[in-house]
Formats: C-alpha cells, structure tokens, sequence
C-alpha cells in the first residue's frame, strides 16, 4: 500500500531540477522531502526556496533515510547510471532524467537493478506526456492517418547551455550532444513508428561551426530505418533563435503536422497547433492544455505518482531510455564513420521485459 502523500527526494538542483522542485512540490500527493544539492551555494537557494525540505551536501545521506518513497535524479549525465543504481539498491523509486546512461552498459545496469529491487524505473522523456506531440501518437493508433511511413522531427533553437562547470560542453561527461537534445527527438519517432516494429539501422550526419570542435555538433541530422521501408528524419540545428520544433508524420491514408514555438524552451507561453489530413479533409485539432517541457514536466511527476500508486508502466521505461541511447550512439558512430550503423546490436538479448513494469508498492502505507 502507498502512503497518501508520496514523499519525493530530489538530488540535483540545477537549471532543470530546480524545475524538477517546483514541479514535485505543485502535485497533489506529493511531497518534495529532500534535496541533494552539491555546492553551497546551490544548497541555499534550495533552502531558501523549499524551507521544508531536508538539505543535503552528500546524496548517500539523502538515500540513507527511510522517509523517501521515490528519488528523482536531474544530475550532469555521466552521473546518471551510479546515482541511478544507487537509489534503486537504496529501495526507493526511480525517476532518472534522460539521457538515461552514456552507455548501452550503464541503461543495462539500471534496469537490472529496478527488476531486482521491484521498483519503478521511469526516463525523463517528458514529450510522450505532451497534449502535442501524445496527440499525434493518439491520431496515429487510432488509424487516422493509416499505417505510419514517415516521421520528420525538426528542431531549431539557440545554443545549448554550459551546465554547471561546463559540463554539457566537455564529451566526457555530456556523452555526444546527440544525447542531450536529439535524443527527445529519437524517442518520438520510435514511438510514432511503433507499428513499424524496432528501427534497425541509422545514418547520421553533423558539423559544427565551432573551429576545432567537431564534437560540439551545431547541426545534426539522421535517418533511422524501420521494416517495410519505413523510416524517420531527425534533424536539428543549434545555430538558430528561440525554440521552434516540427513533426510531420505521413501514413498510408493522411498526414499530421504539429508545431510548437517559444522564445525559449521553457516558456509559459508558447504558440502551438496540430493539423491532421485524413485523406480527405484538413483540419486544426483544439488542444485542451498547454504544452512545452515545463508543462510536461508537472505531468510527469503526477505520472510517476500514479505510476507507484497504481503499479501503471511509466511513460517512458528503462527499455524505452535504453533505445533512445542506442539510437544516439549508434548515429554518433555514423558521424564519425560516415557510414549507417546497423541497430542489431544495440537490441537488448537474454532479458524479456513484461508490457507493465512489475513495480512493489511503497513501504508505510494506507
Ligand atoms: N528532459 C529534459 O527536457 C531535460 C531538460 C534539461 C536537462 N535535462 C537533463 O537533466 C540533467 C541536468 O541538467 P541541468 O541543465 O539541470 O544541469 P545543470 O544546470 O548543470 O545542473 C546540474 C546540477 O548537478 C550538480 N552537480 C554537478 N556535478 C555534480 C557532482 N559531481 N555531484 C553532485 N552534484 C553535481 C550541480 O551542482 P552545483 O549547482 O552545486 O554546481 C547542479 O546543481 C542532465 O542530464 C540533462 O541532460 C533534461
């Protein structure tokens, strides 16, 4: 049985666990208990914002307490599979912000841990809770555009930000930039595709216009093959202005185009519409809520509630983070090579996952 409040620990807080604190702490049934914060100054402005938190420097500490039902991570990605496995050893629920690991390794270990502790794994892939782009998955397996052929993600935005001492610009610890942002893009389209089966196989191109560092990649495009001939373009450039994403999905029978635009990422109040062609008629879908990530970011933490409470598959699973980290390293050796990587190896072997995640309910309940 689960308590009435689930009682959450934070650890990270950053540009974007700080997002993660307001989110927790505006849930019905939830409650932000703790937070891990590294710096003493990013410890005070926790403080000062969450005064009913507990504070602390170490995050074993935090994990040390038998008062956490679930421990959410937004650390610098290298981080992600040790503090990962150790909240799940802890006993406590997981969720993970993507990129789930920086290897198929590290998601490897993850999901181990979760099946033996019998705790939900849940990956930060917040656009799959969006009333946009969950709007066109829900089109797409209602039929409304026939079986999906063609899935285009297309980003343009200004420049990524640096990251606590730099640590989205420095490869050993964000990985490649193909797992920061693109990685979103590569789990939409797996979604989309779903009926296409696995993808299995991506081409991936990229520059930069950073001289000296082909590893900051401005511009990044891929294909990702699926069965039948069908197969999706991702495509993304840093070198732009504001916050402009586009999907187009066309099937055997229609098409859908969704846009979304912001001054930035985070804005509260963005411009969005989705257009759906059903062969014979086009029209504009309303939308009932808002959406962009810091709006999803408030489902998802109510996801991960009625996840615990209800033994519900989250959104996204640990197999689900672990296809989306293929996906980009996969293309990130078609960069480098110039060649197309087969996916094959990069399915998960000699471990079935059930449809739902097996999750045990909290401890202390009701
Ligand atoms: N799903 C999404 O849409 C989304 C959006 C943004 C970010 N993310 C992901 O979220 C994660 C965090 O990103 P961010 O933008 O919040 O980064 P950030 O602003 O750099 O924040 C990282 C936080 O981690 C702390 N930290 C850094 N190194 C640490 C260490 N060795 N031990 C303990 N704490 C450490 C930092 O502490 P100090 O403040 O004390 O330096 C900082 O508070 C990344 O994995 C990123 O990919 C996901």
């Amino acid at each position: 049985m689960t308590p009435a409040t689930l009682r959450f620990g934070l650890i990270g807080y950053g540009a974007w666990g700080s997002h993660h604190a307001a989110a927790i702490a505006q849930t019905p049934s939830a409650a932000l208990t703790a937070i891990a914060a590294r710096s003493e100054a990013t410890r005070q402005a926790a403080a000062a914002a969450f005064p009913q938190a507990a504070i602390f420097a170490d995050y074993h500490e935090l994990l040390a307490r038998d008062d956490l039902d679930v421990v959410d991570v937004v650390l610098p990605s290298h981080l992600h599979t040790e503090v990962g496995r150790a909240v799940l050893q802890s006993g406590k629920h997981l969720l993970l912000e993507k990129p789930m690991a920086l290897s198929l390794q590290g998601c490897d270990e993850l999901i181990a841990a979760a099946t033996q502790q019998r705790r939900l794994l849940a990956i930060g892939h917040e656009l799959r809770l969006s009333s946009l782009w969950a709007k066109v998955k829900q089109i797409i397996d209602a039929g409304g555009i026939g079986a999906p052929q063609y899935v285009l993600v297309e980003l343009s935005r200004r420049p990524y930000r640096l990251g606590a001492e730099g640590w989205r610009f420095d490869s050993a610890r964000v990985g490649n930039w193909i797992l920061e942002e693109p990685i979103h893009f590569f789990d939409l389209a797996r979604w989309y595709l779903a009926s296409a089966g696995e993808p299995q196989s991506v081409y991936a191109r990229a520059n930069s216009r950073q001289p000296g560092h082909p590893e900051l990649q401005d511009n990044f495009s891929a294909i990702v093959n699926f069965a039948d001939g069908a197969y999706a373009v991702i495509s993304q450039t840093l070198s732009a202005f504001e916050h402009h994403q586009t999907v187009k999905v066309s099937g055997a029978t229609g098409a859908l185009w969704a846009s979304w635009s912001g001054a930035i990422d985070r804005t509260r109040h963005p411009t969005f519409w989705l257009k759906h062609f059903d062969g014979e008629r086009l029209v504009e879908l309303p939308l009932e809520k808002p959406t962009g990530e810091v709006f999803e970011l408030e489902d998802e933490i109510a996801m991960v509630v009625d996840c615990i409470r209800h033994s519900r598959a989250p959104a996204a699973s640990g197999d689900d983070g672990r296809w989306s980290v293929g996906l980009c390293l996969a293309a990130q050796q078609s960069v480098e090579s110039g060649l197309p990587v087969s996916l094959l190896n990069y399915v998960r072997h000699g471990a079935v996952l059930p449809d739902t995640q097996e999750v045990e309910h909290a401890a202390g309940d009701d």
